[in-house]
Formats: C-alpha cells, structure tokens, sequence
C-alpha cells in the first residue's frame, strides 16, 4: 500500500476567529513497509498530519491518495488497512478483559472466531504480553505500561498494511521505551508493515526511522534519510529538536580533541569510534 499526501492541509475552527492552520501544504508518499518518523516541537502539527494519512479526518485543501486514487473520489480506504493508535491510546480501553479489548477491532472487521482467536494471540504476543498471564485479566488492573502494550496490541490486531502511530512510547520508563520500540522494529522487519511514528525522541527515532520528516510551523521543513538528518545537528537545533547522544558525544569528541569524529548515530558506532581513538592515542 502506498499513501500519498498531495498538497494537504488542515485549518481548526475554519471561518472563525479561532483559525489555526494546523497543517500546511503538505506532500508526502509512504510506501510499503517504509519506517517513518516524524518530528517537529510541540504544536507543529504532526498528530493532525497523523490524523490526515489515516483518511479518518479529510484535508480541507489538498487530497490524500491510496495506490494512487484519491480517497475523497469515492473510493474509500479498505477497512483494517490502516491502523492508528493516538496519543495515550491505553485511555479508550473499555472491554472487561483483555482479550476482548485486543479483539475489538478483528471482531468489528467479522473475522471469524477462530483467525479472532490467532490475530489476539499474536498481538500479544508482538507487544510481549504472556497471553495466557494477560488475556483474561482487567485491562484497568493493570499498570501503565502494560496497558499500552494492550492498546497498541489492540492495533496490530487489525494486522493492517500501515500503522501509524502517535507518540506511542511517551510517558513510559526508559526500559519499556526502548523494549516497544526494539518490538515494532522487529514487527516491521518480520512483516513488512509500514510504520509511521511521530516521536519526540531524538535516540528512539535513532533506532526505529529509516526515513525522517520534520514539521515545523504545519510544514515538512526535511524528509531525508533518517541518518542524514539525525546528525545533521544544526537543522535539528533550528527546529526545537535535541539531537541524539551518541551524535552529541561524537560532537563533544571532535571540539575536545580536535580530531574529526563522524556523528556516530547509535551506541555500537559510538563504542566503535571510542575504540579507534583509543588506539589511535596509544600510538602517538
Ligand atoms: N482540537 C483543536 N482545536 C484547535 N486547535 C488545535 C486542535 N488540536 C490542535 N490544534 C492546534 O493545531 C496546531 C497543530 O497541533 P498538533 O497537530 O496537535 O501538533 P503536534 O502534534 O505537533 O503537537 C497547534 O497550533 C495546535 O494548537
Ligand atoms: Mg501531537
């Protein structure tokens, strides 16, 4: 599946005093099993771009184009084929267990029992819950990770061809962060689901995005290679955004010694770079 954003914007409130332009004559094609992330500072209008290429909200310029015919025509966006989670999706858990919560969406879809059963346990299993532990228990007895680990299961149940989603390890420990992050990657790499993920971590977006698109202002202000931007320190400190550590510390490297270190964008390079200084100090 292929979404294309064509010139699309987004205004709340149009036609009265309260306009906010949201999102800003933006062009954007996500292929098929693409690992996008985006990001940009607070209110550069990312959840609104998120709530575009899902089709859920139609663009009030510009139009959103699935496999290439535009949505708004008439043709409407295969059910199941587009998966979002919003911002703290753990908050619209409702079912009893959480078995039925995951199963919402599949069952709404009318798979039958069976594949409902295969879809649950495989969700589960994805977002590292033990399903026979988790499927029966109270989706509010449960901490706060673990109920995001369910609500995002809930959206992988759907096993659609894009997910997009907003935020999703925000508010979460270090540990769960990076476990979610480490999980979706693996799920991209094993299926070919295509991933969009607006992230404000610098270090998570490392790890997850091949591709990255900065917003500012409702604009894409880049979309490039997710390691040509990450070490692009300048770009990111002109759009609010903190570059990550390992590309800082390879950045502290290079003003400390005055040798010139290339931003190393995760820790196995940065450790790599440490090693070859080292050497190469024990052999002045
Ligand atoms: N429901 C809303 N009503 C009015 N303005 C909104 C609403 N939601 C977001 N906005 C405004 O739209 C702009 C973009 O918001 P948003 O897409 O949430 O940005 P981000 O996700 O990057 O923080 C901001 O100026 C924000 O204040
Ligand atoms: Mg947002």
């Amino acid at each position: 599946m292929r979404i294309e954003l064509e010139n699309a914007g987004f205004v709340y409130q149009q036609g009265t005093a309260f306009e906010v332009p949201a999102v800003n004559g933006v062009s954007l094609v996500v292929g098929p099993g693409e690992r996008v992330g985006i990001a940009g500072p607070v209110g550069s209008g990312k959840s609104s771009l998120l709530a575009l290429m899902s089709g859920i909200v139609p663009p009030d310029s510009g139009r959103l184009l699935v496999d290439g015919r535009p949505v708004a025509g008439g043709t409407r966006i295969e059910r199941g084929s587009i998966g979002i989670a919003f911002q703290s999706p753990e908050n619209s858990l409702f079912e009893k267990t959480v078995y039925d919560d995951v199963a919402f969406a599949p069952r709404n879809l009318g798979v039958g029992r069976d594949e409902e059963r295969r879809r649950v346990m495989a969700a589960l299993a994805a977002v590292g819950l033990d399903r026979d532990q988790f499927g029966p228990r109270n989706p509010f007895s449960l901490s706060s990770g673990e109920q995001r680990r369910v609500a995002l299961a809930g959206v992988l149940a759907l096993e659609p061809r894009l997910l997009l989603l907003d935020e999703p390890t925000a508010f979460l420990d270090p540990a769960t962060r990076a476990d979610i992050i480490g999980r979706l990657v693996e799920l991209n790499r094993a299926h070919g689901m295509a991933m969009v993920i607006v992230g404000h971590d610098m270090d998570e977006l490392a790890v997850f995005a091949e591709r990255l698109v900065i917003m500012d202002s409702g604009r894409v202000v880049a979309d490039s290679p997710a390691r040509k931007l990450l070490t692009d320190v300048t770009l990111l400190e002109r759009h609010g955004l903190e570059p990550p550590g390992t590309v800082q510390l390879s950045r502290m490297i290079t003003q400390k010694t005055g040798q010139h270190v290339e931003p190393a964008l995760t820790e196995a390079e940065a450790l790599m770079q440490l090693k070859k200084l080292r050497e190469q100090g024990g052999s002045r």
